[in-house]
């Protein structure tokens, strides 16, 4: 089938490879022209684990190009992916100035088509969105929703850093339908995926895709509450985790305590959902709570660094890790951006080092200075902070710790590197 995918961010891009590599002519549309070149000289604009080789095979074999133009990908496409993103305004909200302008879009290349066609909203939007705003915009193309186009709301389940793993193996497919067409229209482009297919209304699509990712944030903010008082028991937080991950019914997953959730997607999400909640008159106390807990997390490794130092004006700290989580250079909402600027405020000097993440840093610290590997961010620091898991982390010496002004690591995440209590701690854990 020929598909249109508008916004290639770490959405589009896997999703665009992934059914490129199964087959499908897919047409990647971005407003982006570095993207867009970039995408067409077979180089990938994002990190993610196996894209790079994936895009260079499809774009090599015909089966996948970038254009800027959505109108005429618009016309020639069977099935059109919306994955345009949808940041958080202020106050909290969604923010849908991408979705808009990008459905005007569609429906000026819905006009130049005569053959049905079918609109799949990939992008995360609050219940009712689908209904109430988008197809209005597509109704301007002059067409009727159910007759002459499709709709979908197909939620995106993916996570930085596994996303083409993700995008390709699913734990589930879920397709919310305007109409039983439009959810076999877009089910055929799943055929040849190994995974449960949900068929569903619009509304309850883009609601399992906010309660989804809403679960999955309280369970970090949960066992983030626990582990705090672990550490004033001193004891470790990830044994009671596993204790509590061995009962089916709760899962190991999400039960990893550190220094707060970050992302593109876990707190513009929750805020989302709690906004729309309270425009609908309820109260949304637990999600609250998962955003409370959350930003205080991220304090309590400032918080511990002056237990050792009352005063830390010029201190030179290394911080190894940027991006919000390991194998991804995203840096949207990463603890990362929070504690460095605390640490700042309180007179820190920093030596900066992630393997993927720098140059993004770059554009919202762009004062600190960044080194070319760890071991030089630990050279002569007075603390190290781990940020990030990466796995080159727990490759940290007795060596290296001896080049340090003070052999001292304070975790945000959980390493294994093997070195003992008295250089290391962690948020959660002794
Ligand atoms: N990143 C994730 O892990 C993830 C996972 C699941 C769902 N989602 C959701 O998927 C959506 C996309 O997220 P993302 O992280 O891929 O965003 P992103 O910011 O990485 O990418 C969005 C892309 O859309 C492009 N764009 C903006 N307006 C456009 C237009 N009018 N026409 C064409 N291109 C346009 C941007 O240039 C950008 O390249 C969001 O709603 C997000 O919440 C994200």
């Amino acid at each position: 089938m020929n598909i249109a995918v508008i916004g290639t961010g770490y959405v589009g891009l896997p999703a665009g490879a992934g059914f490129a590599s199964h087959g499908h002519n897919v047409t990647c549309v971005d407003i982006d022209e570095e993207k867009v070149e970039k995408i067409n000289s077979g180089e990938c604009p994002i990190y993610e684990e196996g894209l790079p080789e994936l895009l260079q095979e499809v774009v090599s074999k015909g089966k996948l190009e970038a254009t800027t133009d959505t109108i005429t990908a618009v016309k020639n496409a069977d099935i059109v992916l919306l994955a345009v993103g949808t940041p958080m305004d202020k106050e909290g909200n969604i923010n849908l100035d991408y979705i808009e302008k990008a459905s005007k879009d569609i429906a000026e290349g819905m006009k130049e088509r005569e053959e049905h066609q079918t609109i799949v909203i990939k992008s995360t939007v609050v219940p009712t969105t689908t209904e109430e705003k988008i197809i209005p915009i597509l109704e301007q193309s002059g067409k009727k929703p159910g007759k002459d186009f499709g709709v979908c709301m197909n939620p995106e389940f993916l996570r930085e850093g596994t996303a083409l793993k993700d995008f390709l193996e699913p734990d589930r497919i879920v397709i919310g339908e305007l109409d039983e067409k439009s959810g076999d229209n877009l089910e055929k482009i799943y055929s040849e995926f190994d995974a449960p297919i949900m068929r569903t209304g619009l509304k309850e699509a883009e609601l399992i895709k906010y309660a989804s990712n809403s679960l999955l944030a309280t369970k970090i903010s949960f066992i983030n509450e626990i582990g705090n008082l672990c550490k004033e028991l001193g004891i470790d937080v990830y044994d009671v985790a596993d204790g509590v991950g061995m009962d089916h019914r709760v899962k190991r997953d999400f039960l990893d305590s550190g220094a707060g959730f970050g992302g593109s997607c876990f707190p513009k999400d929750v805020r989302a959902l709690i906004k729309f909640m309270e425009d609908k008159g309820e109260e949304p106390r637990i999600l609250q709570d998962t955003i409370n807990v959350n930003v205080d997390q991220k304090t309590k490794l400032v918080e511990q660094l002056q237990n050792h130092y009352s005063d830390l004006s010029g201190k030179k700290i290394a911080v190894l890790g940027l991006a919000f989580k390991p194998g991804t250079d995203d840096i949207r909402q990463s603890p990362a951006i929070d504690i460095i600027a605390e640490l700042k405020e309180l007179g820190a000097e920093f030596k900066a080092y992630d393997p993927k993440a720098i140059e993004n840093m770059k554009q919202k610290h762009p004062e600190i200075e960044y080194t070319s590997s760890y071991q030089e961010a630990l050279k002569e620091a007075d603390a190290g902070l781990i940020l990030t898991d990466w796995e080159e982390f727990n490759e940290i010496s007795r060596e290296e710790l001896k080049k340090m002004n003070k052999a001292l690591i304070l975790e945000g995440r959980r390493m294994s590197y093997e070195l003992d209590g008295e250089n290391r701690q962690g948020v959660t854990w002794p």
